[in-house]
This record gives structure tokens, C-alpha cells and sequence, in this order.
């Protein structure tokens, strides 16, 4: 699954828009990191890493909110897994977003939210920078509020879910630490 998503991806995205590419391809190298915290869920959390942001292709693009589009892209145009779907759906800063734009209930068709993979695909999000270098998520939430601005409909979104978005952070670090405690004792 992962396979087809990277080239699904790369096809949708790399030519195009090439620092989003490189964004993903970085947001899968830290989902690839996570494998001993997820278990069997690792390779579906690679998958929605590469793919995560593929609501950005001109081909994707419907609302204009790319976590939304970008699910319905992989439901609808490529009939992706319903699970990666709700992972995409849901990824980051997304319902704080949603509601912001009125589309929550367009949100709620990939639902439930997996916690433990919400916080999974949020942590790799957040640890990448816009052009794919690894970055403190602290320092990336400001960055993405900065590039907005208070006016800004993302600037709102994330603004109201940092702390919400950071404590993810840490429920992933904390997960690994324990899972790389547990490979060497
Ligand atoms: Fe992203």
C-alpha cells in the first residue's frame, strides 16, 4: 500500500508542486521512523504520509480545504482504503479548519478519527518543514502562522489547535521512546 501511494503521489505532486513533494517525502521518512510505536499500522501511516498532502494537486483541488480534498481524491477518483482516507481527512489542523470553513460535516464522511494515527501523521507533519527539512514543531506552527497571518482562515485554525496540536507531539514521542525502551531491554 505504501508503494502505491509514494507513486500515486509523486505523480500527483512532484512535477508540480516540487517543495510540497519534497514536504511529503520528508513527512514519510518520519512516518517510516514511528515503525516499531505502530506496529501493524505502520505501513497505513506511511501511506497517508506520502499522500497526505495531495489534496494541494490541481487535480484534487474542490473546496479549497486539502485535507478534505485530498480524502475524497483518494476515495473517490483512486478508491483508496477508507482507513488512509480518514487519516488524510483528518491530518493536523484539519477539523479546526473545517469548522472554521463550514465543513465539518464533509469532514465527519471520513470519520471516526483514529487517535493513535491522527497523532501519528500530525507528528510527522509538524517535524517537517515546508520544503522537507526536519524542524522543532513548535518553531513550525509559528512558521505557518507567520506565512498566513491573523486574517487568514489557517492562521484561526491553527491558532485555536496548537495546544492541542503540540500535545500530539508528545503522545508520539512519548510512544516511541517507549517502544525503543522496549526493543532493547
Ligand atoms: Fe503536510
Amino acid at each position: 500500500m505504501a508503494k502505491w501511494a509514494y507513486d500515486l503521489s509523486e505523480a500527483l505532486l512532484a512535477e508540480s508542486l516540487p517543495d510540497r513533494w519534497a514536504h511529503s517525502q520528508r513527512v514519510y521518512a518520519q512516518a517510516l521512523t514511528l515503525v516499531p510505536a505502530l506496529g501493524v499500522n505502520a505501513e497505513l501511516l506511511a501511506a497517508a504520509a506520502i499522500a497526505h498532502d495531495v489534496g494541494y494537486a490541481t487535480d484534487a483541488v474542490d473546496t479549497g480545504q486539502h485535507m478534505i480534498d485530498g480524502a475524497r481524491y483518494l476515495r473517490d477518483v483512486v478508491g483508496a482504503d477508507p482507513r488512509l482516507c480518514g487519516i488524510v481527512a483528518f491530518h493536523t489542523s484539519s477539523p479546526w479548519e473545517a469548522a472554521e470553513l463550514g465543513l465539518s460535516d464533509a469532514l465527519r464522511e471520513f470519520g471516526p478519527a483514529e487517535p493513535e494515527l491522527v497523532d501519528a501523521i500530525t507528528y510527522c507533519d509538524l517535524t517537517s518543514s515546508p520544503t522537507g527539512q526536519l524542524v522543532d514543531p513548535g518553531r513550525r506552527l509559528v512558521e505557518v502562522l507567520d506565512r498566513y497571518g491573523p486574517d487568514h482562515v489557517v492562521f484561526r485554525a491553527v491558532s485555536a489547535a496548537r495546544p492541542e496540536l503540540l500535545s500530539r507531539v508528545e503522545r508520539v514521542q512519548q510512544r516511541r521512546a517507549e517502544a525503543q525502551q522496549e526493543s532493547v531491554s
